[in-house]
This record gives C-alpha cells, sequence and structure tokens, in this order.
C-alpha cells in the first residue's frame, strides 16, 4: 500500500453512508430561491380557481345565483353541485369509506364548506366573482360539542345518510354516529378493575388542531383534450394515490393520469387528502380545455382542509396498591366532523389507536372509539404522527401521571416499575401489537442520569415549600413522558388504503460510470430524503452517495408507493431501496466473478467493491462494475445494472424515547418558561444523525405549540375563532424553547438495515412531556388533570380555580 492508498476509514468516509452527517444536497436549491414549488408553475393560458364558502357552520342552500360574478371582467364559469352532478362529481368517496361534498349539495354542514367554484383569468378576478356570487341561506340548528352530538333530539346533519343503520366501520345507533370500533378484552378487563387496589378515571381531551404547513394546499390541472391526458401537479404527499383516486372518480384510464408533486413546503398529515380544490380545478380544465390553478389561502387552509385530534378519551388504569398496572380501559369520543374524511389505513377507523397501552406491560386492556359527525371542517389526519398515535400516547401518558400522583409515587418510577422488559420482545401487547424491539429501562436512565432527575425532584420540593411559605409566586413543573410510536403502514395483512396494500417501493438504475439516478414512491415534504436515501444506497452498494441522484414524485417514472406521512418512509419505501441496492449487488456480485476469473462464492464484499477471499490484492470495485454491466457482462447475462423493489413490511417499527420538560410558571399572570427541555430518541439504526437531529427539532417545536396554545375553537355557532395566526398559535424562533436531543440504538430486528422512523416521534412524545410538566406543576395544590391548550390564560384560570390568587 503506497501513501495515497485510501485507508477503509477514509474509503468508508467516502461514501457518505449510514451514520454520517451529509449535508442536506436538497439545501443547495433552498438556500438559493431556486426550489420549484406548485405556485411557481406558470403555463400559457392558464386560469384560477377561487372558492365561495359558507358562512354558516349548518344551513339549507336555497339559491346560488352567478349572474352579478359572470359579468365580472375575467370571470369565465362558476361552477356548483349542479354542474358536477352532469359529471357525476358533486360527491366524491372519502379515504375512510364515507362520501363527502365536493360542493354544497342542497346544504352545507360546515363554517367555510365549499359553495361554489369561480374560474376566471387571474386569481384577482375570481376573487372578485366570489364575492359576487349571492347565495340564499336558511339557517340551521348546529352541533359542535361531541357529548351532544348523540342525544336524541340532535339535529340531523347527514340527511344523505337517513335510515342507513350501518356505515363502512359497522353498525351505526344513532343520525349522528359514524361508527363503534373496540379492541382488546372487556370481560377480563372489567374483571382486573374490580380486582384493584387502586384505580384513576379521568377524561382527558386532546383538542382540535390543524397542522398548518408553510405552503398550503394548491394544485395546478391541465386537460390536453387532444391526448385527452390530465396532468396534476399538486402539494400531494402520496402522488399514486391520487392519481388512482382520479381514475376511479373521474373515470380517466390511469395511464393518461400524470400526477406530479414538486417541492413541497411541510406536509404533516395535511397534503394527504382528496380536497374539493383539486376536483374542482380538473373538471374545470376538462371543462375550459386550459391549465387551472388552485391555491388555498391561509384562512381556507386553517379552516377546511383537514384537522387533527379532536379526540375525548376517558382512560381508566387499575393498579396494585405498590403501583403495578393490571388493567386499562379507555372510551373515546371521535369528534370527525361533517363527513369521516380521516386518513387512516382502510380497516382502522381509529387508526393505530389500539397502541394506547404504550410502553407499559398492561395485561388486559379494553378500548372502544366511537366516531361522531358535528358540524366541523371533515379530516382528521396523521399531523406529524402515526395515525391516533399522539392521541394514543397523550392519553396514556397523561394518564400514568395520574396514576401516580394517586399512589404517592415518582412518575419516572412508576414508569420504569411498569415497562416491557427488554427480554419481552417481540412484546404482544393487550390491545394486539407485536412490538419489534425496545431497550425502555436504558432510555429512561439515561435521560433521568443525563437530566439529573433527583436533584430536579429535589429542587421542586424545596420550591413547593417556599411557595407554601409565600417566598415564591412561581410553580416548578417536571414533565416526564416516555412513548412508544407504531410506524411504517404498512404491512399488507393489516394496512391498505381504498384496497391498495401500503407496500413501498425502489427503483435504483446504475448508469456506466458508477453514477446512478433511484426513484420511490415517496414525497419529501422537508424531511431530506433526498439526502438520506442516498446515505442508504452507499452503504449498501459501495457508491458515493453524491454519485447517486434521488427522485420522488413524479408518477410517470417512479415505481408505485403509498407516499409520505405517518414516519413511513425509513420502514417502508427505507426497506425497499436497501433491497433494491442488494438485487444491484448480487448482480454485480455475478459480474465481478466473471471478471475475476472466480466463482461467486469466492468473492466478500469489502465497502466499495468485491474481492477475492484470500486474495484482497484481486478485487474489483463497484465503479469497474458498473462500467463492466455495459460491456462484458457473463454469457447469457442480460447488460445493464437496474433493479427493482416492492417491499411489504413483515411487521411496524417501534421506535420510543424519553422526554423530560422542566418548566416554571408564574400562577399570577400564567406565564410559563421551559426551563429545560431533553428528548432521547430511539429510532433504531440511524441513517443521518443531523436530519435526525433536525426532525427532532422540528416535532419539538410542533409539539410545544400544539400543548401551550394551537386550537382550532369553533364558538356555538359553528364559528371558526382561531382562523388564522393572529389566533391560531404558531411559534416562532423567538418563543420556542432550547431543545437538548440524545439518543439510544435498539435496531429494528425485521427492517433490512435496522431503521425505524424518526420523523413523528417527537410531536408524539413532546406534547405529553409539555402537558405533564404544567400538570406537575400545579398538582400540589390539588389539581389533577388541566387540559390542554395550555397557554397563559388558561394556566392563569388553573391557578384562579385553585385558589391560589390572591
Ligand atoms: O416518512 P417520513 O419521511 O416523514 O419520516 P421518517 O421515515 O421518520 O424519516 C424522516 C427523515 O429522517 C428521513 O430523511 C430519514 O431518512 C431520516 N431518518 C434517519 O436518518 N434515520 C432513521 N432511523 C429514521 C429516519
Amino acid at each position: 500500500m503506497n501513501d495515497m492508498t485510501p485507508t477503509r476509514e477514509q474509503r468508508t468516509a467516502a461514501l457518505e453512508g449510514l451514520g454520517c452527517k451529509r449535508k442536506r444536497v436538497e439545501d443547495v436549491r433552498f438556500t438559493q430561491g431556486k426550489g420549484n414549488y406548485v405556485d411557481d408553475l406558470k403555463l400559457p393560458g392558464m386560469l384560477h380557481g377561487d372558492f365561495v364558502r359558507s358562512p354558516h357552520a349548518h344551513a339549507r342552500v336555497k339559491s346560488i345565483n352567478s349572474e352579478e360574478a359572470l359579468k365580472v371582467p375575467g370571470v369565465l364559469a362558476v361552477i356548483t353541485a349542479e354542474t358536477l352532478k352532469t359529471v357525476n362529481l358533486a360527491w366524491m368517496p372519502t379515504l375512510a369509506g364515507d362520501v363527502q361534498m365536493v360542493l354544497a349539495d342542497g346544504k352545507v354542514l360546515f363554517q367555510n364548506q365549499e359553495v361554489a367554484f369561480v374560474v376566471a383569468t387571474d386569481r384577482y378576478a375570481a376573487d372578485d366573482g366570489v364575492a359576487k356570487v349571492q347565495v340564499e341561506y336558511e339557517a340551521l340548528p348546529v352541533v359542535i360539542d361531541p357529548f351532544k352530538a348523540m342525544a336524541p333530539d340532535a339535529p340531523v346533519l347527514r340527511e344523505d345518510l337517513a335510515g342507513k343503520t350501518s356505515g363502512a366501520h359497522g353498525p351505526r345507533k344513532h343520525h349522528n354516529h359514524v361508527f363503534e370500533w373496540s379492541v382488546g378484552d372487556r370481560e377480563l378487563t372489567d374483571a382486573a378493575f374490580k380486582k384493584a387496589d387502586v384505580t384513576i378515571k379521568e377524561l382527558i381531551s386532546y383538542q382540535r388542531t390543524h397542522p398548518c404547513p408553510l405552503e398550503t394546499c394548491q394544485c395546478v390541472c391541465s386537460f390536453d383534450k387532444v391526448k385527452g391526458e390530465l396532468t396534476i401537479w399538486g402539494t400531494f404527499q402520496a402522488p399514486h394515490v391520487i392519481r388512482t383516486v382520479v381514475s376511479l372518480i373521474a373515470k380517466l384510464p390511469e395511464q393518461k393520469i400524470h400526477v406530479i408533486s414538486p417541492d413541497i413546503g411541510g406536509g404533516f398529515g395535511n397534503k394527504v387528502g382528496a380536497y374539493p380544490g383539486y376536483i374542482c380545478a380538473a373538471v374545470a380544465s376538462i371543462v375550459t380545455g386550459k391549465p387551472v390553478k388552485w391555491v388555498e389561502d391561509r384562512i381556507e387552509n386553517l379552516t377546511a382542509t383537514s384537522f387533527a385530534r379532536d379526540y375525548h378519551m376517558t382512560a381508566e388504569i387499575a393498579a396494585t396498591k405498590d403501583g403495578k398496572v393490571t388493567g386499562l380501559r379507555v372510551h373515546v369520543l371521535a369528534n370527525h366532523g361533517a363527513f369521516d374524511a380521516c386518513a387512516d389505513p382502510s380497516k382502522w377507523p381509529a387508526g393505530f389507536f389500539n397502541i394506547v397501552t404504550g410502553s407499559y406491560d398492561f395485561p388486559v386492556a379494553h378500548v372502544t372509539v366511537d366516531g361522531i359527525y358535528s358540524n366541523k371542517a371533515p379530516g382528521g389526519v396523521a399531523y406529524r404522527c402515526s395515525f391516533r398515535v399522539t392521541e394514543a400516547a397523550y392519553c396514556i401518558e397523561r394518564a400514568m401521571d395520574i396514576l401516580a400522583q394517586k399512589l404517592g409515587m415518582d412518575a419516572a418510577e412508576l414508569r420504569l416499575k411498569n415497562f416491557v422488559k427488554p427480554e419481552q420482545f417481540p412484546y404482544h401487547s393487550a390491545l394486539g401489537w407485536e412490538y419489534d424491539s425496545g431497550n425502555y429501562h436504558t432510555a429512561m436512565r439515561k435521560m433521568m442520569e443525563a437530566t439529573n432527575y433527583a436533584a430536579l425532584r429535589k429542587e421542586q420540593a424545596e420550591r413547593r415549600a417556599a411557595f407554601k411559605r409565600g417566598e415564591t409566586r412561581e410553580i416548578m413543573g417536571i414533565g416526564v413522558s416516555f412513548f412508544t410510536e407504531i410506524v411504517g403502514a404498512g404491512p399488507s395483512k393489516n394496512c391498505d388504503i381504498l384496497g391498495i396494500a401500503m407496500f413501498d417501493s425502489c427503483e435504483i438504475r446504475m448508469h456506466p460510470t458508477g453514477a446512478g439516478v433511484a426513484r420511490m414512491g415517496t414525497k419529501s415534504q422537508g424531511q431530506g430524503h433526498e439526502t438520506t436515501w442516498a446515505q442508504i444506497i452507499a452503504s449498501e452498494i459501495g457508491i458515493p452517495a453524491d454519485n447517486i441522484m434521488v427522485e420522488e414524485g413524479n408518477t410517470d417514472t417512479a415505481p408505485y408507493g403509498l407516499g409520505t406521512y405517518g414516519s413511513r418512509s425509513t420502514p417502508v419505501a427505507g426497506a425497499a431501496i436497501a433491497m433494491a441496492a442488494r438485487k444491484i449487488k448480487a448482480k454485480a456480485q455475478m459480474i465481478a466473478a466473471y471478471k475475476l476469473e472466480v466463482h461467486e462464492d469466492d468473492l466478500e464484499w469489502d465497502i466499495d467493491g468485491f474481492r477475492v477471499k484470500g486474495l484482497p490484492e484481486k478485487s474489483m470495485s463497484m465503479k469497474d462494475i458498473c462500467w463492466a454491466a455495459y460491456n462484458s457482462v457473463p454469457p447469457g447475462m442480460e447488460p445493464g445494472l437496474e433493479a427493482v423493489s416492492y417491499y411489504d413490511p413483515p411487521n411496524m417499527t417501534y421506535p420510543f424515547g424519553a422526554y423530560l420538560c422542566v418548566m416554571d410558571i408564574d400562577v399570577d399572570t400564567g406565564v410559563y418558561k421551559v426551563r429545560r427541555f431533553y428528548a432521547l430518541d430511539d429510532c433504531g439504526t440511524r441513517i443521518n444523525p443531523m436530519i435526525i437531529e433536525g426532525q427532532v427539532h422540528g416535532g419539538l417545536t410542533e409539539a410545544f405549540a400544539i400543548a401551550m396554545g394551537q386550537e382550532i375553537r369553533y364558538d356555538e355557532g359553528g364559528n371558526v375563532v382561531t382562523g388564522s395566526f393572529m389566533d391560531y398559535f404558531m411559534p416562532t424562533a423567538v418563543e420556542t424553547p432550547h431543545w437538548e436531543t440524545d439518543f439510544t440504538v435498539t435496531p429494528s430486528p425485521h427492517h433490512p438495515i435496522g431503521a425505524k422512523g424518526v420523523g413523528e416521534s417527537p410531536n408524539v412524545g413532546g406534547v405529553p412531556a409539555f402537558s405533564n410538566a404544567v400538570n406537575d406543576a400545579f398538582s400540589f395544590l390539588g389539581s389533577t388533570h388541566i387540559q390542554m391548550p395550555h397557554d397563559y390564560w388558561r394556566n392563569w384560570k388553573a391557578a384562579k380555580s385553585l385558589g391560589v390568587l390572591a
């Protein structure tokens, strides 16, 4: 070896593969303002559409008069439900097996519901046209409170379902009932509660929130009348699913539909569903023969396209007097809004809420979820979480703290006592999941040491005593949260969307010079897939990540995939990428054996190529194999080097984490200060630690926003009172706390590279950490549970109701 021969470490480093803090390749264009978003698209002759929306939450639409609107210069058409009926598109199917009005058909069911679509030569003319459409409404009684929705005399919301005693998910017990879903063993759980030394029961509500990505939902539809082809550029987290849905509902042949997701400015679940804007823009383009753009504004985004949570969970835990949990019972009232448009895999009307046993070894559990209709917007998306997992994690993490309080036990100690033990994995939960791997005790103890937990509790005791002596008006809260996520939807045995199994895919095509292109069915919205997917390939086939171009979001070129949400990309597509790379490697091995004149079995892999066992100087680099693939392959072998993999995961992955929040609250003003926030995440094998840290920072910021202020609130008349960022809490760098991150590594045993998802974890684990901190702060004053969001006003109100204000 001469001095110039790279060492093994240098060869490994040159790949920038797994574990490397590779800089994000997409930032080259983003930081220079060269991103290409839907609204950047300008096509010749492009028209613009805008919606007339309902000011009422529930009303009969008596008439729609477009005469004045059509006189506005530039306005070309006003589309209503009557227009859509001519092409059978007045209603559309939802992902949850319900149907949804595209445009108001006879009545409106939520404020800002789409009533008519005005098409004009520019956005301003469309807006002017919207103002001139005259709609006559007759107001009807409104249902907002989920606890009143199933009262015997509650107004009938869904007249289209009159007389239907069952829906997509079984029997309906009331005209505003969507479904009842239950899981677990009711009898055994009831028996555990009968025998319990201690029980707790609490209504734990998770308020309605909204993902609000920086870029709102939007699309451009362009129908080519000559070819009969429809091209749709849109903010789609799952472009292939959109293509199939459009084909099914518009009855266009799927090969004639081209869906392109260009750069996306955040999704967080908001961009999974199909919205009336997409249908109306497509119909308008088919009718006019011109491209039509629809871009939502902020108020429309916050009030009409998809919400998250709105789960009202009554949680009960049974336990022994020394703190061993013996049973869990949860009933959820799920407010689905006007239509059941939840984005869940078909068989799961409440998503994966049955992960609600969390990280604890509950011998028995039983969960029931009742979905109800109300006069709120439809949706129910997984806002930076796997389906309904954030709700479940919040429920169990608050409930465990309430149990600790009742038992007079430390919150961390109670958790340590009840964790699933390392030797129990793979662990079968009482509610039916098989947790793949975990080491909860190690993670929890690492968190407790890193934060000096014991000293924090000592300080808290001293400060509580000082408060009682009247020496301070500040109370200190320590919020512990330990979450287990379930991500990677999912195995075809239990996950599909509209009948399509939730696999994912990757195609890798290597070029002669040792570079290549990889295409997937996923779509990054800021997660850095272009960076990390190339890292997986680099480690698998020994080609530097810089030589692999990653391309997502074009249904004509990428193999079919189910898209990016719920941290499914790494568990599912990440596995497909590794498997496609392994197919490339297998063919490469045959080529190398032929060129080196040895049997394949005599070769071994060595970082970036194959070498002959026992003769390390006889080797062939992957770069040279790529060249050989195009000029001298073994006789009978097809030339070229490419592979496709469709990966149907055998199981979900179960990332976990231990979080701690330390907070001080001034009882006289309700003002809180987050003194410290520590987040330890275990997502198995770490592809890019820098990207993981970024994901954790972003997710924690969202968790902070939700726990400490976000709520899509309605008044009794169904008016949205938090319809803009003036009222809906959107933290900036000024309010956002400092984040400390840490990790342990417990690989997934069934994932080809041992990776689990991470993008959603900080939102899932962060919300209970904040809420537990606030609740812990108030607990010594006699409070058991204060509902989120914990803004200054509510903290002040809590202090007032506990009688500590002068
Ligand atoms: O589905 P989504 O991309 O939102 O979530 P994810 O699979 O958790 O991945 C988010 C980002 O973190 C991607 O760029 C992943 O490659 C990266 N990641 C990682 O570097 N290591 C992991 N074990 C998991 C995710």
